[in-house]
Formats: C-alpha cells, sequence, structure tokens
C-alpha cells in the first residue's frame, strides 16, 4: 500500500469510534429497532429493486449499517472495506442485529485475492471513489465480482461538486479544485468526520477526482452495459456550510442556486450473459 493509502486507513479507523458514538451513524438505534433501513439504502433500494434472495456484495462497506440494511431486505451479503475497526465494528453490529453478514478486511485492490466468486448486485456508495487512485483497476475488480446477468451500482459525490470550495459560507459556488483526475491527490486535513463531534489525530486524507466521464469509461472499459445515469440535486452529508437540512435528513442547496450544480451522480450497468436471480 503507497503513502497516501497508509495515511488514508490511519485516518478511516480512527474515524470509526466517532461513527460509532451516539452522535455518529445511530447504531443504537439501527440495532434496536430490526425494521431499520438506513436513509442511503432506503433511496437506493427505490432504484435497483427488490433484492431478496439475491447475494450482494457490499464495496467499502465502513461499519456496515448500509450492508446489514441489504440483509435485512433480504439480500445475502458481504461487505469488503480496509479499515480493520471498521470491518470490526461491522461484525460487531451484525451480531448484535442478529443478522447473517460476512465482512472481508481487504484494500480494494487486493479484493480478488480475499473473496471468492461472484454475485448478482455489486454495490457501492456515498463517499467511495474519491480513496481510489485508479479508477480503471477499480472497475476491473468489481466488474469481475459481478455474476453474468448481475448488475452493478454505484451512487457517489458529483465531482462536479467535489471541485467546489467547501470553505465558502456566502452562498458562491466557487471553483477550487480540479475536475479532472490527476495523479497526485489533494490532502484535506480536517480534524473532524462528517458525522459525530469527535476529533481526529489523523487529520490527513487524500483524495483522488475522478469526472463522470471516467466513471462511465471504466464501468464500460470492465465490461458493463449502462442502464440508468442519474444526477441529483441532494447530498447525504453537509458539504458546504449554507447547505440546508431537510425532513428526510438529505442535504440541499438553498432554492434560488438548487438547480446551479449536481450534488450526486448514480449509475446502474449490468454484466451481459445469462440472466442473474
Ligand atoms: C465514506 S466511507 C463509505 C461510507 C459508506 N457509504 C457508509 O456511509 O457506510 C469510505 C470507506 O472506504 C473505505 N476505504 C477507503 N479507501 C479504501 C481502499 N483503498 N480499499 C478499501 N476500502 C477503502 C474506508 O475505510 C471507509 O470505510
Amino acid at each position: 500500500m503507497d503513502e497516501y493509502r497508509k495515511t488514508n486507513l490511519a485516518n478511516w479507523d480512527e474515524r470509526v469510534a466517532g461513527h460509532m458514538a451516539p452522535d455518529g451513524y445511530g447504531v443504537d438505534q439501527f440495532i434496536e429497532n430490526p425494521t431499520r433501513i438506513t436513509s442511503v439504502v432506503q433511496h437506493d433500494a427505490a432504484k435497483i429493486g427488490d433484492v431478496s434472495g439475491l447475494t450482494l456484495l457490499h464495496s467499502q462497506c465502513h461499519i456496515g449499517t448500509d450492508t446489514l440494511s441489504w440483509a435485512r431486505l433480504g439480500a445475502t451479503v458481504t461487505g469488503l472495506d480496509f479499515s480493520p475497526k471498521a470491518i470490526d465494528a461491522a461484525r460487531g453490529i451484525a451480531a448484535r442485529s442478529g443478522l447473517d453478514a460476512t465482512f472481508v478486511e481487504t484494500e480494494l485492490y487486493d479484493a480478488p485475492e480475499h473473496i471468492s466468486g461472484t454475485f448478482d448486485l455489486v454495490y457501492t456508495s456515498v463517499g467511495a471513489i474519491c480513496w481510489m487512485p485508479d479508477l480503471t483497476k477499480w472497475a476491473q475488480i468489481l466488474a469481475g465480482f459481478v455474476k453474468p446477468g448481475g448488475r452493478f451500482w454505484i451512487r457517489d459525490s458529483h465531482p462536479a461538486l467535489m471541485a467546489l470550495d467547501d470553505t465558502r459560507d456566502d452562498e458562491q459556488l466557487v471553483v477550487r479544485f480540479p475536475y479532472f483526475h490527476q495523479a497526485t491527490p489533494i490532502n484535506f486535513p480536517d480534524e473532524a468526520s462528517y458525522l459525530g463531534s469527535a476529533t481526529l489525530e489523523n487529520k490527513d486524507s487524500y483524495s483522488w477526482a475522478h469526472s463522470i466521464a471516467d466513471v462511465i469509461t471504466a464501468l464500460m472499459d470492465a465490461g458493463l452495459t449502462l442502464e440508468r445515469v442519474e444526477e441529483y440535486k441532494h447530498l447525504d452529508w453537509q458539504f458546504l456550510p449554507f447547505m440546508e437540512k431537510q425532513e428526510d435528513e438529505t442535504w440541499v442547496l438553498p432554492e434560488a442556486i438548487r438547480d446551479n450544480v449536481p450534488m450526486q451522480f448514480s449509475i446502474l450497468s449490468k454484466k451481459p450473459g445469462a440472466e442473474s436471480k
């Protein structure tokens, strides 16, 4: 693993405690309420459809609340993440919720060495590709886990949004970072995570921009066929100080500028071949 990803690993490992805390991911509520499905999975399930009886691989599953939501919707789930602390937390939440799930600690690019077989649905969402230095390889690896006839889903932050200056508090959308990919990542030191009040000692994290064309091309080159591409005006977390929280807990721009920049994109794609379940 290179120095950038080692730094990211330290940062992600440390975030886990804060995300498990009462003001983090709402883990206790998730465990106590067996019908609770995270808002991220509620959103994506409405697009993907019924997953009962499907095998599902969740890439970059973090502490597993989304993965386990898919299990509650009837899928047989496997989650992967490179953070040992996140994987430990995910296994603990699964055990305390009485849910069957497999969680695998692996760097994404090494996943084929640790996970065997193929899946009806390969899923990744909300803060995934910015941690990947090489999107072509990312797509090849994840497409390799899709069964013939199976599907791949990504929903992630829109690269046009991620190029903006997130420190502006004057309702100005100002481009500060590259939209297009550069080999050298950008360091975003931050002593807080996107959820919870815990402060971080491992403040540094490195991320890479990937344009929409890069994402689409990587998936097509990996042998997937595009079924649906969408762009959204909401985000699951607050990126700009002047974003407004909606009743469903998602964040949007003030109405006057809501149409000015996309917040997220999603792509549903399929591997040609025999019909998967
Ligand atoms: C923003 S989180 C994804 C969050 C997920 N959507 C959720 O809310 O549960 C990003 C995840 O990617 C993982 N990650 C970052 N770089 C990775 C890599 N190179 N290989 C595997 N996992 C990685 C981190 O450990 C973290 O759990």
